[in-house]
């Protein structure tokens, strides 16, 4: 895997173009199954999870292309149910197509998904929820999924005890084509989730109560063709927020709606970061250190667990002791390890980390451990003095188009080495 290399100390100024969402995206591709006709995706980010779901859709039978971030998937030539096992386990998105299979053919095969560790990561929930729309699903040796219904799927009232996005978007993608209506009580409220559902519903589903926690999905018997636009990543927007708070200096994010990141924004105003949003456009500047603060990561709309790692950099270069929470995944603070041996000051007790400001952090090599932990080596790379060294850069790659080309375009000296 390829590394970056990052020389710190320069504050940030410009403007960058935030990605289309990552994981709005995925799920919309995998519900492009759900029409038989051409489904077309605008502003798909150009990652490498993208290509992995593009070469499952077209091992299931489908013609896509994928040109200047747009998606087209024709799938009315889909003629196979069986994910294979290299892309099945690649991500953990692979799991939705169980749901979209189901509703599509009536039966599905995949496996364990994959994707960052950050926990044990069961799918209890995803096939409790197609169990009660009345697939029958079978757990097979060798991580072997296999999921049938005998005859359409039929709507049912669905509870899920913990708002889970991915099963979430699972029922959500089987109900749609299934025999009746749908409730799904307890249901994610990401705005990833409320993306979908508007996607759905511009191919002619019938999803209501989006943006709340109950969603209601009146089966149609078939969907057609649209054209429709990804927004932008508010993760993404949230690790190049992240940088400026580390780095200082100033950045317009355009392209991504600050209504989606509110929590974020608070915590970084209370850390005496100047913030403004507009019109798909966020402005930040931040001069000094930040002041601490204390975080608790949670569903939406509270602090997003995906830009929990990012905390840690920012807060190991504020001034004071502060500390963030996390609830939602049960080992998700590996980059911890990693921001120690560039001189943070960090003690990780159970589900919390305290962080004890200290400014500059010092240079060296550090290892990307997943996703979200490898940004957040970007972010304290831009805080440290001299050379910083980000290995094992693919966990990057798999959620960032181009990090590099983006905090360049910010002012930062940061380069990719083969
Ligand atoms: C999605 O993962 C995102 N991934 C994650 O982003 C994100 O961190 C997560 O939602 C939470 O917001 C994609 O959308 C591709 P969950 P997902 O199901 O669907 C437990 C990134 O960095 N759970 O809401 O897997 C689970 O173990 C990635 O872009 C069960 O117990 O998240 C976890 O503790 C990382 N049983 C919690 O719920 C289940 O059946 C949240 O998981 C499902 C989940």
């Amino acid at each position: 895997m390829s590394a970056i290399e990052i020389q710190g100390l320069c504050p940030l100024k410009g403007e960058v173009w935030i990605q289309g969402s990552k994981n709005a995206a995925l799920p919309m591709a995998a519900a492009a199954i759900l029409n038989r006709g051409t489904t077309v995706l605008k502003n798909v980010p150009g990652i490498q999870d993208i290509r992995c779901m593009i070469q499952i859709l077209t091992s299931l039978g489908c013609r896509c292309s994928f040109e200047g971030n747009v998606l087209t998937v024709q799938a009315e030539s889909l003629s196979r149910v069986a994910i294979p096992r290299t892309y099945g386990t690649a991500m953990r998105s692979s799991i939705v197509l169980l749901g979209a299979l189901l509703g599509r053919c009536g039966e599905a095969a995949t496996y364990y998904p994959g994707g960052c560790s950050i926990g044990s990561r069961p799918i209890n929930l995803h096939i409790h929820g197609l169990k009660c729309l009345g697939a029958r699903i079978s757990e097979l040796g060798d991580e072997k999924l296999t999921a049938r219904a005998d005859r359409r799927l039929r709507g049912a009232r669905v509870n899920l005890p913990f708002p889970s996005v991915g099963a979430t978007e699972n029922v959500l993608l089987a109900a749609v084509l299934a025999r009746g209506t749908t409730v799904i009580i307890g249901a994610a409220m990401e705005p990833e989730i409320g993306q979908l559902c508007r996607f759905l519903n511009s191919m002619g589903a019938k999803v209501s109560g989006i943006g709340t926690g109950v969603l209601k999905v009146e089966g149609v018997s078939e969907l057609h063709d649209t054209e429709f636009s990804v927004e932008g990543d508010r993760i993404v927007a949230g690790t190049y927020l992240s940088c400026v708070m580390t780095a200082g200096g100033r950045a317009v994010l355009r392209g991504v709606n600050g209504g989606e990141l509110k929590e974020v924004l608070r915590v970084f105003a209370s850390m005496g970061a100047v913030l403004e949003t507009g019109d798909r456009q966020i402005d930040i500047a931040m001069k000094g250190r930040p002041v601490k603060c204390d975080v608790v990561t949670g569903p939406y709309p509270e602090f997003p667990t995906d830009l929990q790692s990012l905390m840690l950099a920012v807060l190991a270069v504020s001034e004071g002791t502060g500390s963030v929470r996390e609830t939602v995944f049960e080992e998700r603070f590996a980059a911890a390890e990693e921001l120690k041996k560039m001189g943070a000051c960090i003690d990780v007790q159970n589900d919390t980390a305290w962080v004890t400001g200290r400014y500059p952090l010092t240079g060296t090599g550090v290892t990307a451990t997943d996703l979200r932990g490898g940004a957040a080596m970007a972010a304290a790379g831009l805080a440290a003095e001299g050379i910083t060294e980000i290995s094992e850069c693919g966990h990057i790659f798999r959620g960032y188009e181009d990090i590099c080309r983006d905090l360049e375009g910010l002012g930062a000296r940061i380069r990719r080495k083969e």
